[in-house]
């Protein structure tokens, strides 16, 4: 089975090429970076008429990489939420027709689906497994069962872990996108334990985060040091952010380990997955977290943990061989729970 994959739902343009053999044939990704950098976040306008403006090159571009042509499809998968609904809407209608133009089936695949199924393109890790799904708008432990059975252990009472990493790099004026940023200063820190930041819900019971006390005691100390900071005043608090939160993490997935032991006893893999699963210092401190526990640690490469159409082409496929397919009214989802 050869699936063509697209990508819409927030700044990054994407179509992939994957087979049912778990090959990735092609896997472009355009990001938008410079189109939004000048707002200090993504515009979902400007978003929009970008991937309207880039789509069709991007799955020409896909299709000559792989060598295939359009007559070796066996279907379509197009992000059809969650996500900034100018964009959804040009990635499905685009799918949408080529399925129409080549009497393909098409699949609309939920955007968090396609990170929580991303392991099993890259390491094949079997079901049960415990996700740790961390990106721009979600923080949340869940228990994957299979293919649309997903448990919710946890998830965040106020923001987002990706999107208090960009109000953090912010703050301390790093700019955008913040994730990516605030850890390249974090790698400069020459003292990253002088600042002592809250943990927000650690040793509580439950599996939920919180990260907005956090971000505001990272104000306030940017606030008693002065802006602009100085260069060392920046890494040392980008580490203390970056460390304090990977503590956060690791207190929340040791409980979460537990109660996924309780349910199933014959174990599974920790999975970690979503655009800040690309954080260095997070994945080795789950990596720790999970040796202690005797769990396996998968961590997909740093590319696919990002925004990408690779997943959702895998996260078709995997709906496909359930005999899963939508209609070609399907209506795109601003807003789409797991
Ligand atoms: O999954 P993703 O690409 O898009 C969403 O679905 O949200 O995640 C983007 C988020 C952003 O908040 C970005 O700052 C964060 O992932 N991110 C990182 C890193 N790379 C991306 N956060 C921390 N460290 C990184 N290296
Ligand atoms: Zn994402």
């Amino acid at each position: 089975m050869i699936v063509l994959g697209i990508e819409t739902s927030c700044d990054e343009t994407a179509a992939a090429i994957v087979t049912d053999a778990r090959e990735i044939r092609a896997d472009v990704v355009l990001s938008q970076l410079d189109d939004h950098t000048p707002y200090g976040g993504v515009v979902p306008e400007i978003a929009a008429r970008a991937h309207l403006e880039h789509l069709d090159g991007l799955i020409r571009r896909a299709m000559a990489e792989s060598g295939l042509g359009f007559a070796d499809l066996d279907a379509v998968a197009a992000t059809g939420g969650p996500g900034l609904i100018g964009g959804v809407i040009v990635g499905v209608m685009t799918a949408k027709a080529i399925a129409a133009a080549r009497g393909l089936p098409f699949v609309a695949v939920n955007h968090l689906e396609g990170h929580a199924l991303t392991a099993r393109l890259t390491d094949n890790v079997p079901f049960p497994y415990l996700l740790l799904l961390v990106s721009g708008g979600h923080c949340q432990l869940l228990v994957v069962e299979g293919v649309g059975r997903y448990r919710r252990l946890g998830t965040t009472i106020d923001d987002a872990v990706g999107e208090a990493f960009d109000k953090t790099a912010k703050l301390l004026g790093l700019g955008y996108p913040g994730g990516p940023l605030l850890e390249k200063a974090a790698a400069l820190a020459t003292n990253p334990g002088r600042f002592d930041l809250p943990r927000p819900m650690v040793g509580r019971p439950g599996c939920d985060f919180s990260f907005s006390g956090l971000k505001t005691a990272v104000r306030r100390h940017v606030e008693e040091l002065g802006t602009p900071l100085s260069a060392e005043d920046r890494a040392d608090l980008a580490a203390a952010f970056q460390n304090t939160v990977a503590e956060v993490m690791a207190d929340r997935c040791a409980r979460a380990m537990r109660q996924f032991k309780e349910m199933h006893p014959q174990g599974g893999a920790l999975v970690v997955a979503g655009g800040v699963a690309a954080n260095r210092t997070l994945r080795a401190r789950l990596q720790t977290l999970a040796d202690r526990e005797g769990m396996p640690f998968v961590a997909p490469p740093l590319r696919l943990c990002t925004d990408n159409a690779a997943m959702i082409a895998w996260a078709g496929i995997e709906r496909l061989r359930l005999g899963q397919t939508d209609p070609l009214d399907f209506a795109p989802r601003p807003r789409w729970p797991l």
